[in-house]
């Protein structure tokens, strides 16, 4: 084992399945081997004291991303990949919003217009379908997914993305027959404009009435509803930011009986909660914290915890989806202030996600180093079709992430380099945090200070999910 390019020298290798003392050997952006006593390489990095696993993979970032209020979000490719990479990720899959009326070739270039030449790490896009005219789910789609943007999001809420029951069959039935895997919003449309119009008229209008509106039920009536189409239509779904106990149920429920319903939760339904959201006004820093669905309390934290030790969650995601807390409090425009309807809904979290997972995860005994590993890359990196991600062996590309597993740190906006003017951990203490993130072979973060530049990060084609396929081979009911 000749000519390495570079050596990451005697730190612990962990993957989701394993962990060893070895050297990682890199070849032209490769792992080309593991073990002990490598040959010195031309570039080394002494890794003692630290862990080294896969690069972190985030499956549901939002950049680039215009509200449905107008408010421009505060992360283009450049700062939203730059603070992935200051968090330990090495991949990012953001959205392609087909907007109304657009075909979904055209949302597609619209996002690699904007993403070209502007990552610092390595990006996919899954396809936001909103409008599923019979040309985008017979002819594009399949297309599309031939290329590789092999999964797509539907939404059950918001005016400007919401999907019936009959377009959300024809869309999980058309996703079945190309191999495109469907990630779904769960959140009922009727039920939360319902509750938001009785808030209004009773002057309930501050951001803390978000999470009013949107109770658990909403999201488990939705859940439900979403894993019965699934069902009828024999596809897997993956239900994305599930927030507590009652969505996380239905997908137990949905499991048990054998039916390829996945889950992925985020941080801030184990760290946030709605009484963050309180306040007096629309001034206040409730809105700071407005997301959807919204974080809820302490013991919907426990029953989330309980999904993620029991498998009813594969992936942990930041659901990064930055606004300026400016554009939040709707300063320039009336009608944003009038009530929390018109707060953009998401809240930054990449740069964090796994520092989180692992301080509330691995530090205090809820989950193994190799289970860290499969929720924030390993399981990413299968079930959204990324063959050459997520583990440490020789073939995988060599994203790395240098772990410090006992580094102590406090929080702070600083620290995320993301372009919005907060983040909602603020202050929050964390134990472990990345020293050193790696692309490819190349070093693009080292003791915080990002190096690199954002010519770096390639887009990633993908393959068709394994669950998408396994699907298949089960047979087409329609
Ligand atoms: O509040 C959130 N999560 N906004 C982002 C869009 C979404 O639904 O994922
Ligand atoms: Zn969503
Ligand atoms: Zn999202
Ligand atoms: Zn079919």
């Amino acid at each position: 084992m000749k000519n390495l390019d570079l050596v990451i020298r005697g730190g612990e290798v962990i993957t989701a399945s394993d962990h060893a003392r070895a050297d990682v050997g890199v070849r032209d952006g490769k792992i080309v081997a593991v073990g002990i006593g490598l040959p010195k390489g031309k570039r080394e990095i002494d890794a003692r004291g630290l862990i080294v696993m896969p690069g972190g993979i985030d499956s549901h970032v939002h950049l680039a991303q215009p509200s449905a209020e107008g408010t421009v979000m505060a992360d283009g490719f450049e700062s939203g990949t730059r603070s992935a990479i200051a968090g330990g990720n090495t991949t990012v899959i953001p959205f392609a919003l087909q907007s109304r009326g657009m075909s979904l070739r055209d949302a597609v270039a619209d996002y690699h217009r904007k993403a070209d030449g502007q990552a610092y790490c390595d990006y996919g896009f899954h396809i936001i379908l909103t409008d599923p005219t019979p040309e985008a789910l017979g002819q594009e789609l399949p297309a599309l997914v031939s290329r590789g943007y092999t999964s797509i999001k539907v939404f059950m809420t918001y005016d400007d993305m919401v999907l019936n029951d009959r377009e959300l069959l024809e869309v999980f039935d058309a996703a079945g027959d190309c191999g495109a895997l469907v990630m779904v919003h769960c959140e009922g449309y009727d039920a939360i404009r319902f509750m938001t119009e009785k808030l209004e008229k009773a002057g309930k209008i501050s951001p803390y009435y978000h999470a009013v509106s949107r109770p658990e039920a909403v999201e488990r009536e939705a859940a439900h509803r979403a894993i019965s189409h699934a069902e009828i239509t024999g596809v897997p779904i993956m239900i994305v930011h599930v927030s507590g106990r009652e969505a996380m149920e239905q997908i137990r429920w949905a499991r048990n009986r054998g039916l390829r319903i996945m889950g992925e939760t985020c941080p801030q339904y184990v760290s946030l909660s709605a009484d963050d959201l309180k306040g007096l006004n629309m001034d206040d820093t409730g809105s700071k914290y407005v997301c959807s669905p919204p974080p809820r309390d302490p013991e919907s934290w426990a029953a989330i915890w309980s999904g993620i030790q029991t498998g009813v969650f594969q992936t942990f995601s930041s659901d990064h989806c930055p606004f300026y807390f400016e554009g939040k409090l709707g300063k320039k425009s009336a009608a944003a202030r009038s009530s929390f309807r018109w707060v953009p809904n998401g809240i930054p979290g990449v740069a964090v996600r796994m520092p989180l997972l692992w301080s509330e995860g691995v530090m205090k005994g809820r989950i193994s180093p190799n289970e860290f590993v499969a929720l924030t890359s390993t399981n990413h990196a299968r079930i959204y079709g990324l063959a050459q991600k997520g583990s440490i062996a020789p073939g995988f590309d060599a994203d790395l992430t240098l772990w410090d597993p006992k580094r102590k740190i406090t929080i702070t906006q600083s620290l995320m380099e993301h372009g919005a003017d907060y983040t909602p951990w603020e202050g929050v203490e964390v134990t472990g945090w990345p020293a050193m993130t790696i692309l490819r072979g190349e070093i693009m973060m080292r003791d915080g200070e990002v190096l690199g530049n954002p010519t770096m990060g390639n887009f990633l084609p993908r393959e068709i999910s394994n669950e998408a396929l396994r699907a298949r081979e089960s047979g087409d009911p329609f």
